[in-house]
């Protein structure tokens, strides 16, 4: 196929030499109508590629995506990876079905399985005590939950996780084609993956059914880019778009699919350059980051840790223990000190996001914060929040979650022993501690009132200080 197209851009474009004129949407009338004002900051040209007619073109695409990744079809979303999660979970599961979900999921997953009424059979993370953090599910641990619950619909795993480490995806698909079970893989910050060979696998070359990629995390398409890529016969395209078109929007915006266009020629020509550069500069920064005392960082030796087949080395996770303090504290003293925002700030690292976006100048200020960091780090502000053995994060499924979250709720002082009405979220990364049906206990309420005291955030709970937790009445 020739790469070098971009249908979504080149109808773009060429409305706006036209002489078209609309009595339809969208009512700004390709910028005529906004201010200047407006316009100082958003661009009139912002205004003038919103074509929503482009989507015409969508589909062709589509098709180009899905040639450049090696999938059998793509399906380009506009309401970020949430809405294609949605997508995707409605399509292989439904009311009072069972799916064997990997624990450790972003909290898009949860609410697909609210919305569709599925009953999770929970895969436990492989938990590394030495770092206290979660990997993904072992393909061991697939395979057995696979003959232990034969009647599961299909397979979720979330792959990297947010600190890069990466699932046998390739063990896991055949794990579950072998049973004709789907495999649906969130691949949120991986769009980048299919262009690269030292990146990790691509799930949709693994074998993986339905994949859910964002643009706009690690790549180049603006916010709310998604995508889900179809691989194999085991999902019907033509169910996957019913179920999109009952809950994604009728007015989708042309810039997202030109932004997601434009990425996928830009990765079949120059990727694998941009990418090797990238990866070289990550690589150099680890080197430097490695030789100071007081930072430990991530690095490939990482693989062949339980539940870890891959690792991605456009993550940089920093661990600033040793310095004394919270990876909160350091967060917070990047963006201060050194006007750097990471991507995430935990009890004990910082995980930065690489891309082929940020060059030589990007990478060396960084580096150079991280290295101030180091040689003369803030004194500690605030207590380190105790995390408990990381065996006490596998809470009792004691209901559904649909039911818990619309039965009969209250909110509670203390609700250790209590079924949680609600997700709680600490973000980013966004994965839920804590879930509706799930039965709180000591350990994780002690843990995440000590975390939001130390600087963790948690939109999605009813009381975002955790004062009081929604649960289950009675
Ligand atoms: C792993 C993972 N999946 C899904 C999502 C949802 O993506 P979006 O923000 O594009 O809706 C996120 C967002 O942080 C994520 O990290």
């Amino acid at each position: 196929m020739n790469h070098d197209k971009t249908p979504v851009l080149e109808a773009i474009d060429q409305y706006r030499r036209s002489d078209d004129y609309t009595f339809s949407l969208p009512g700004h009338r390709f910028g005529r109508g906004i201010d200047d004002r407006t316009a100082a900051v958003l661009n009139r040209s912002t205004f003038e590629a919103d074509v929503i007619m482009a989507k015409q073109a969508v589909s062709e695409a589509e098709e180009l995506m899905a040639d450049a990744v090696g999938a059998c079809h793509a399906v380009f979303t506009t309401c970020g990876s949430s809405i294609s999660i949605h997508t995707a979970m409605l399509t292989v599961t439904g009311p009072g079905k069972k799916i064997l979900v990997d624990r450790n999921v972003h909290k898009s997953v949860v609410a697909s399985l609210i919305l569709a009424g599925a009953h999770p059979v929970w895969l436990r993370p492989c938990w590394d005590e030495e770092r206290q953090i979660a990997h993904p599910a072992s393909a061991r641990d697939v395979e057995a939950a696979l003959e232990r619950e034969p009647d599961v619909s299909a397979v979720l795993m979330i792959t990297p996780t947010e600190y890069g480490t990466g699932a046998d995806a390739r063990r896991i698909a055949e794990a579950c084609h072998r049973r004709g079970l789907p495999l649906l893989v969130d691949e949120a910050w991986g769009a980048h993956f299919p262009f690269h060979p030292v990146l990790p696998t691509a799930a949709i070359q693994a074998g993986a059914d339905l994949v859910v990629q964002s643009l706009h995390k690690a790549d180049g398409g603006l916010c709310q880019a998604s995508m889900i890529q179809v691989g194999g016969d085991l999902v019907d395209p033509v169910d996957l778009r019913l179920r999109l078109d009952l809950i994604t929007t009728t007015s989708p915006s042309a810039l997202l699919y030109g932004s997601i266009d434009g990425f996928r020629r830009r990765m079949v020509i120059e990727g694998r350059g941009l990418l090797e550069e990238a990866i070289g500069r990550a690589n150099a920064l680890r080197d430097r980051l490695a030789a100071l005392k007081g930072l430990s960082v991530m690095d490939e030796s990482i693989i062949d840790q339980p539940g870890v087949a891959e690792w991605d080395p456009l993550k940089l996770s920093v661990d600033v223990t040793e310095l004394g303090i919270t990876g909160y504290q350091a967060k917070e003293w990047l963006l201060e000190q050194h006007k750097l925002t990471v991507q995430l700030g935990d009890t004990r690292r910082v995980v930065c996001s690489l891309t082929y976006s940020d060059d030589d100048v990007a990478f060396q200020r960084l580096g150079d914060a991280l290295e101030a960091l180091a040689t003369d780090p803030p004194a500690a502000d605030r207590e380190a929040p105790r995390i408990p053995p990381l065996h006490e994060f596998d809470l009792e499924q004691a209901m559904p979650p649909r039911d818990a979250y619309f039965g009969e709720t209250e909110q509670a002082a203390d609700p250790a022993g209590r079924i949680s009405a609600e997700m709680i979220s600490p973000y980013p990364p966004g994965v839920p501690a804590v879930l509706p049906g799930e039965r709180f206990n000591r350990a994780v309420v002690d843990y995440l009132r000590a975390g939001v005291a130390a600087g963790m955030e948690v939109p999605d709970a009813s009381d975002p200080k955790l004062g009081t937790f929604r649960v289950v009445r009675g």
